[in-house]
C-alpha cells in the first residue's frame, strides 16, 4: 500500500529517489520521504502530503549521498503526519528503515522495546523495525535485518540502510512486493519495476523470505537462513513510457485510450489453427472437461470483470459458477472441491484479501488460476496457472484498461472452457472470437469523439446522487459504471440491475435525479426501455448508452451516448468505455484529482 525504493551507486541518490516515488505515488501519497546515507552521516527529510511537497525540500538541501532510501504513505497505523511519514530510524539516528505492509504484532514488540529502554517518535507500526534492527545489530546489517525479522509477524517489503555501513542497502519482504535490478551506475530496489526500468530491464522480483544485499558494485542475494542463492532474473521489454503521461493531461485518459492496444494484445496469439488455446493454463482439455464449478474472487473493479464472467462462462460452458468478493470468500464455508476452478482476479497481484482466498481455496484442494497484470506478483506466484492481462503497468489509481484486459482475458476463458466442455463448435468458437477481436476497433471509434458524453457530465455533475442501471450483461456494466464515478468524483452513485428499482431505488427518484441506464439492442432492450419510463415519470435525468442508429431510444432520454452495433456479450467491453470518461468528466468538472482520488490507493495490500 505504500511505495518503497532505494539506490546506492556512483551518482547521486536523491535525484532518482525523488523521480522513483514519483512513480510510485500510485502506491500511497499522504506523506513521502527519504534517507540518504552519505559521508555526513545519515540525513532524513520527510514531508507531509504529496512526492511535490519532498521534492521541493530536497531541491533546497544538500544531499548529495550516493546511496539512499525513500517511501511514499497510504497511513495505516497512525495519521498522515512528517513525524509518522517514512523512514523511521532507531533511537540512535544510525539505522533507517522504510516499509510497506503491516506488522500484526507491532503493539507487543513495540512494549517489549520501551521496556529495554527505546524510544519512540511515531505513531506508526514501522517504527519497531528499526529499533529491532539497532537491538540486533553487532557490526552487520544484513545478520541484524534477519534477526529482527525473526520477531515479526505480517507482511512486509523493508529496506535498511545504516550509517556504520555506507553504501549498503538491506533488502527482504514478505506477502509485499519487491523488486532489485543492477544497472551500469548502481542497484536499485523498488515497490514496483516501473520505478527501476530506466536504469535496468534485468529484473529479479524477490520471493517470500529473501534477502538482498545492495553495494555500489552490486547485488547479493540470500535465503533467510543467509545462504547465497542465484536469483531468477526477468527480462521485461515494455515501454518505459508507460510511467509518463505521454501528453495526455493525466494517467487516467492515457490509459483508456490505450484499451484498443489492450485488447488487441490480449488476444494476440490465442486462436492457433482455429483453435483456442490458452497454454500458460497448463491444463489438457481432459482437465479441464472435469471442471464442474468455477468461483472467481476479487475485490472491487475486478470483481465486476468476475460478474461479466460468471454470466459467459455459465451461457457458454454451462458449468456453475459463483463469483464471491474476495473479503466475504476468506470468512465464508464456500463448497470447493477438487472439481472446482477457482479464478483469482486482481490487477495488482497483491490485494492482501485475494491472495488470502486463494490460500485458502488451495488449502480446500482447488486448483488456482490467476488473472493479473503484474509480472511475478503474488497472485502470479501462487496460483497453479497465470494469466497476464496485457495492459502494461496502470497509474490511474481508478482501474480502466487492466478491467478491459480481465474481461478480455476471462471472456477468453469461458470459451477455452466451452470448447473443452464441447458446448461450442469450433465455427462458433472462431466466429465469436472474431467479434471480440473487432471491439478493439469499436473501443477507438467511442474514443473518437466524446461530446455526447461531455455534454451529460455537464448536465449531472452537480447531483448529490446517481444511480447506474441495465440488465444482463448491462447490469455487470452499470456495478462498474457507478463504482468508477464514485471513486473518482465522490458523487453518490448506485448500480442495479433495472428490474430492482421497483423493489426500493425507484424511491430515490426526483425531479432532475441523474439515471444512468446500459439501453443497447439486445435481449432485453425492450425490458431497460420500460425501466427506463418508469424513472422518467418520477421526473429522473435519464442518460443512456445506446446502439448506434437507434432513434427510438431519443423519446425515453435526456442525453443518449451512443455507441457501435456489438454483441450483446461484449458489451461490457464497448459500454464500460463511455462510462469511464463520463465519470472521468464529472470529476474534472467537480474540480477532482482523476489520477489520484482522496482516501485511495492503487493496490490494497492489507485486510
Ligand atoms: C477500481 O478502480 C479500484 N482501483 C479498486 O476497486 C480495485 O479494482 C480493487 O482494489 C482490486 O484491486 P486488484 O485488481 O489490484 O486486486
Amino acid at each position: 500500500m505504500c511505495g518503497i525504493v532505494g539506490y546506492t551507486g556512483s551518482l547521486a541518490a536523491a535525484p532518482f529517489l525523488i523521480e522513483g516515488l514519483r512513480k510510485l505515488e500510485y502506491r500511497g501519497y499522504d506523506s513521502a520521504g527519504v534517507a540518504i546515507n552519505g559521508e555526513g552521516g545519515l540525513q532524513v527529510v520527510r514531508r507531509k502530503g504529496k512526492v511535490a511537497a519532498l521534492a521541493q525540500s530536497v531541491k533546497s538541501m544538500d544531499l548529495n549521498g550516493t546511496c539512499g532510501i525513500g517511501h511514499t504513505r497510504w497511513a495505516t497505523h497512525g495519521k498522515p503526519s512528517e513525524v509518522n511519514a517514512h523512514p523511521h530510524t532507531s533511537c540512535d539516528g544510525k539505522i533507517a528503515v522504510v516499509h510497506n505492509g503491516i506488522i500484526e504484532n507491532f503493539a507487543e514488540l513495540r512494549e517489549k522495546l520501551e521496556d529495554a529502554g527505546h524510544t519512540f517518535a511515531s505513531a506508526t507500526d514501522t517504527e519497531v523495525i528499526a529499533h529491532l534492527v539497532e537491538e540486533a545489530y553487532m557490526g552487520d546489517l544484513l545478520s541484524a535485518v534477519r534477526t529482527a525479522t525473526e520477531r515479526i509477524h505480517g507482511a512486509y517489503g523493508l529496506a535498511v540502510t545504516c550509517e556504520n555501513e555506507p553504501g549498503v542497502i538491506i533488502v527482504t519482504r514478505k506477502d509485499s512486493p519487491i523488486v532489485v535490478g543492477q544497472g551500469e551506475t548502481g542497484a536499485y530496489v523498488a515497490s514496483d519495476m516501473i520505478a527501476v526500468l530506466e536504469y535496468t530491464r534485468d529484473i529479479v522480483v524477490m520471493a517470500d523470505g529473501q534477502f538482498a544485499k545492495l553495494t555500489p558494485a552490486g547485488v547479493e542475494f540470500f535465503d533467510m537462513y543467509g545462504k547465497p542463492v542465484q536469483p531468477e532474473i526477468t527480462h521485461i521489454d515494455w515501454d518505459v513510457d508507460t510511467a509518463e503521461k505521454g501528453g495526455y493531461p493525466d494517467f487516467m485518459l492515457k490509459e483508456i485510450h490505450e484499451q484498443p492496444r489492450v485488447i488487441r494484445d490480449t488476444l494476440a496469439g490465442r486462436m492457433v489453427g482455429g483453435h483456442l488455446s490458452i497454454d500458460e493454463l497448463d491444463m489438457t482439455t481432459e482437465e479441464l472437461n472435469l471442471i464442474e464449478r468455477v468461483t472467481i474472487i476479487a475485490c472491487g473493479t475486478s470483481y465486476h470483470a468476475g460478474l461479466v464472467a460468471q454470466k459467459l462462462i455459465e451461457h457458454w460452458a454451462r458449468i456453475p459458477t459463483t463469483v464471491s468478493v474476495a473479503s466475504e470468500f476468506r470468512y465464508d464455508d464456500p463448497i470447493i472441491t477438487p472439481t472446482t476452478l477457482v479464478v483469482a482476479v486482481s490487477q495488482s497481484g497483491e490485494t492482501a484479501d485475494t491472495l488470502a482466498a486463494i490460500r485458502d481455496a488451495r488449502v480446500k484442494g482447488a486448483k488456482v488460476f490467476g488473472i493479473t497484470n503484474v509480472i511475478g506478483s503474488p497472485v502470479a506466484r501462487e496460483s497453479d496457472g497465470v494469466i497476464y492481462t496485457k495492459a502494461n503497468k496502470e497509474i490511474a489509481v481508478a482501474s480502466t484498461k487492466s478491467f478491459l484486459g480481465q474481461v478480455v482475458s476471462l471472456t477468453l476463458l469461458a470459451m477455452l472452457l466451452a470448447q473443452a466442455k464441447g458446448r461450442m463448435r469450433s465455427n462458433e468458437i472462431r466466429a465469436l472470437f472474431r467479434q471480440l477481436a473487432e471491439t478493439a476497433q469499436q473501443v477507438e471509434e467511442i474514443l473518437s469523439d466524446t461530446t455526447a458524453i461531455d455534454e451529460a457530465a455537464v448536465a449531472c455533475k452537480d447531483a448529490a446522487s446517481a444511480l447506474f442501471i441495465g440488465r444482463g450483461m448491462g447490469a455487470a456494466t452499470s456495478y462498474e459504471g457507478a463504482l468508477k464515478l464514485k471513486e473518482i468524483s465522490y458523487l453518490h452513485a448506485e448500480a442495479y440491475a433495472a428490474g430492482e428499482m421497483k423493489h426500493g431505488p425507484i424511491a430515490l427518484i426526483s425531479d432532475g435525479f441523474p439515471v444512468i441506464a446500459i439501453a443497447t439492442k439486445g435481449p432485453v432492450y425492450d425490458k431497460v426501455v420500460s425501466n427506463l419510463q418508469e424513472a422518467r415519470a418520477r421526473g429522473a435525468k435519464i442518460v443512456v448508452v445506446a446502439t448506434e442508429g437507434d432513434e427510438d431510444i431519443k423519446a425515453h432520454a435526456d442525453h443518449v451516448i451512443y455507441i457501435p452495433k456489438v454483441n450483446d456479450y461484449f458489451i461490457p467491453i464497448t459500454a464500460s468505455v463511455p462510462l469511464q470518461l463520463f465519470a472521468r468528466a464529472i470529476a474534472l468538472l467537480r474540480g477532482c484529482d482523476v489520477d489520484q482520488p482522496r482516501n485511495l490507493a492503487k493496490s490494497v495490500t492489507v485486510e
